[in-house]
């Protein structure tokens, strides 16, 4: 098989892999896509540099990993996109989401989450690239909650066992109860404000705080701070503190890798296993990013049933 190179990412030697020197062309090889399947699956964030075939590339490296799928937030809008699989990631300063945080305004900003917590089925990740990048700024966080969960405390994850959290769909982060705090809400995007209304997010969705990966029998510690709105059957002052506590131990920098963006770069990741925030850019900048979806589901997700 062709090979392509592959070795650690800047400043983070626990997960994550870089990928240099890989040929589209190979992309058909069984081998090369057994390769990249597994490589995926081990280290939860592959960054490609320097692949030659842009658009056309994404689309054949994300098939590799399934079948792609339309955002449910953008089923049926007219956001314009280049590709049906492509869901457009972009902060413009008329348009975009303006926060301020620890005092800065961002534009584009988005607290750490896995995408989709708030429905049942998650999908299983996607590979993001550059359409127009920022002068300053625009870096996308990733945080390994393989890495998280082995380093909790044995008594926290003995409190934890068996626990699930329940998910509602929040646009505005100045209202989200755990994570990192923001400070103010200066603009709301019309797809965040849109997203409300949306039929997929009117019943409250529930996840287990921990669960085995399959394949490898690793333990995984799958909360999403952002859209989190508490522990099921504990939304109580003593639930959110417990969860605030493992939220806490979440959100360290040595589990967590910062990627700055290089023209030539795609990102894939696993959606099941890493959070991911944004940090967002001065308000005047522009970024402009295409992400597609991998469709899949890990099947430990549920809808909150109501009682009456
Ligand atoms: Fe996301």
């Amino acid at each position: 098989m062709d090979e392509f190179h592959v070795c650690s990412l800047p400043g983070q030697e626990s997960f994550g892999a870089l990928v240099t020197e890989l040929d589209p062309a190979s992309l058909t090889d069984p081998a090369i896509r057994q390769a990249l399947r597994e490589l995926w699956i081990e280290k939860g964030v592959v960054v490609f540099r320097g692949a030659p075939g842009g658009l056309d590339t994404q689309l054949a490296l994300s098939e590799i990993f399934g079948e792609a799928q339309v955002h449910p937030m953008m089923a049926g809008t007219d956001i314009a996109s280049v590709h049906k699989a492509i869901a457009p990631v972009e902060f413009a300063p008329e348009e975009g989401n303006i926060y301020e945080v620890n005092g800065e305004l961002l534009g584009g900003y988005l607290p750490w989450h896995f995408d989709g917590a708030y429905v049942d089925r998650i999908n299983h990740g996607g590979i993001l690239r550059p359409h127009v990048l920022p002068n300053r700024g625009g870096d996308t966080g990733f945080i390994d909650q393989i890495a998280a969960y082995a380093l909790l405390p044995d008594a926290l994850k003995a409190r934890i066992e068996g626990l699930s959290v329940v998910y509602s769909y929040q646009p505005d982060f100045t209202k989200a109860k755990f994570g990192s705090r923001v400070d103010r809400l200066v603009q709301m995007s019309s797809l965040f404000r849109e997203g409300t209304k949306h039929a997929s997010v009117q019943v409250r969705a529930i996840h287990p705080l921990v669960y085995v990966q399959a394949g490898t029998g690793r333990k995984v510690l799958h909360v999403s701070p952002w859209f989190a709105e508490g522990i099921e059957g504990m939304e109580n002052a003593g639930g959110d503190a417990l969860l605030t506590e493992v939220i806490a131990h979440v959100l360290k920098p040595e589990l967590m890798y910062f990627h700055k963006w290089q023209a030539d770069d795609m990102v894939l990741w696993d959606n099941w296993r890493m959070l991911h925030c944004a940090t967002g850019v001065p308000p005047g900048e522009t970024r402009k990013m295409g992400r597609t979806t991998i469709v899949g589901d890990y099947g430990l997700g549920r809808r909150e049933v109501m009682a009456f």
